[in-house]
């Protein structure tokens, strides 16, 4: 723990940093199994992603190894050998077409808990803006929350000791049909999972330098 740490908590911001060091974008998985406790904690992390006006307007779609959609959902990831060779996969769905429904559930549930403050916010404000958005906007607006789960997910495999690989090269069309989604369903992507190999590393790590993208004002 550095030493500026706030103390009080089991977490290391330097153990965190080493976390997103070590996790990489891999494309080529070997044939170890990724156990089902595992994913399912990582999809727990992703659930417990920040979402705007916490709508969670998210789906995670988990193609599991012995699935009959599994060559399907390989397929609709254009048959990538991030997909193709993965141990689990899952898709990162985002729903605009629930937004309303998520607002209306979130005031049922303050009017429940007698919190009349916040049932009228997401009643008056959260509800009407979801509605006059311009579906491009609805759409964008959904896939930022649902990106966030996708991210939450990955570091969660990574802490695990397995890889990942988003992938927004997919069929959408492919997608929606083979887990019966409607057309307004956004695919925001796919991530792969399994024990990355050497070659599945494509390149060292790349990043422009910090100072291309921090400002401090
Ligand atoms: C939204 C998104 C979509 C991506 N789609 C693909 C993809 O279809 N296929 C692929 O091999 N990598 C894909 N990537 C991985 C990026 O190429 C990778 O994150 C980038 O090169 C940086 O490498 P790193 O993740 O190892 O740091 C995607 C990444 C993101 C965030």
């Amino acid at each position: 723990m550095t030493e500026e740490a706030k103390g009080g908590h089991p977490w290391s911001v330097d153990g965190f940093e080493q976390l997103t060091i070590a996790r990489r974008s891999v494309r080529r998985f070997s044939d170890l199994p990724v156990s089902e406790h595992i994913t399912r904690s990582a999809l727990r992390s992703a659930h417990l992603a920040p979402s705007s006006n916490n709508l969670q307007p998210w789906e995670f779609h988990w193609v599991r190894p012995d699935s009959p959609h599994r060559a399907s959902a390989v397929e609709a990831c254009l048959s990538q050998p991030a997909a193709a060779t993965s141990a689990e996969l899952i898709f990162f769905i985002g729903r605009p077409d629930l937004l309303s429904d998520r607002a209306a559930a979130m005031v049922a549930h303050f009017e429940a808990a007698g919190n009349e403050g916040t049932a009228s916010y997401y009643r008056d404000q959260v509800a009407l803006n979801v509605q006059k958005m311009a579906p491009e906007d609805r759409n964008a607006w959904v896939d930022k929350s649902v990106a966030l789960a996708a991210a939450q997910f990955m570091l969660a495999i990574k802490a695990a000791g397995f890889d990942s690989c988003p992938m927004e090269g997919l069929d959408p069309d492919m997608v929606r049909s083979l887990f019966g989604l409607p057309q307004e369903a956004t695919v925001t992507m796919a991530v792969s999972v399994g024990e990355g190999i050497p070659e599945g590393l494509y390149g060292p790590r790349l990043r422009f330098p910090m100072a291309d993208h921090l400002s401090e004002h």
